[in-house]
């Protein structure tokens, strides 16, 4: 189903290429540096464990964003993928959010951390948070790019954000709009009539 509106493509820069760099660069470090410290407590029968932080990326989204940030977390870490979807098409206005494919199921006692591009109704992170957490990991953290100042029912609290936007549609930097625009270097408004 398409919307009333018309797109006209990308609009206004909120955030440049050198900004989200600096910030991307800067959350990877304070993640590794939390999850290290939570590798030094892991008891002996954990540190023996060859696979002990798993990062979930949330697709499609999140893969430009993720690509920085594991780049500056010098740590050992096991990447799964995992695809969810909440703007089919078109769509400009949250659809309810829907897993594509499985959770992993190997996450107990392993250090998790969900990486997602945007937290807007907090359905999609709810969503996948709980699928976790029913394995019992040894921790749990939310990476978000981005927090959209939106009113929410979500009780989703990430644990690192990189910016927070208004409640405006954006674009560019794995964010898209239709399947387009998410090789844009910046992070912008998506235009409509
Ligand atoms: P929820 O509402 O579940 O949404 O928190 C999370 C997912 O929806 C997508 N999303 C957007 N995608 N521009 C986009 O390109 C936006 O402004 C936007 N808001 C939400 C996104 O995939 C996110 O993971």
């Amino acid at each position: 189903m398409s919307e009333a509106i018309k797109v006209r493509g990308p609009g206004k820069v909120l955030f440049g290429e050198e900004e989200i760099s600096e910030r991307v660069a800067w959350m990877g470090r304070e993640l590794a540096r939390d999850l290290e410290g939570d590798l030094a407590k892991d008891d002996e029968d954990a540190q023996s464990h060859p696979d002990r932080v798993v990062i979930l990326p949330i697709l499609t989204g999140a893969f430009v964003f993720t690509a920085d940030l594991i780049r500056s977390m010098p740590l050992k870490m096991s990447i799964r993928l995992v695809t969810a979807s909440s703007y089919p098409g078109e769509a400009t206005t949250s659809r309810g959010a829907r897993l594509r494919g499985v959770i992993p199921s190997d996450l107990g006692g392993r250090h998790v951390v969900i990486i997602d591009d945007i937290l807007d109704t907090g359905n999609t992170l709810e969503l996948v948070r709980g699928l976790i957490l029913e394995q019992n990991p040894a921790s749990l953290r939310i990476v978000v790019l981005l927090d959209k100042q939106v009113p929410r029912h979500s009780e989703i609290t990430p644990n690192y954000v990189g910016f927070e936007i208004p409640d405006e549609f954006v674009v560019g930097y794995g964010l898209d709009w239709n399947g387009y625009y998410r090789n844009l270097r910046e992070i912008v408004t998506l235009e409509v009539e």
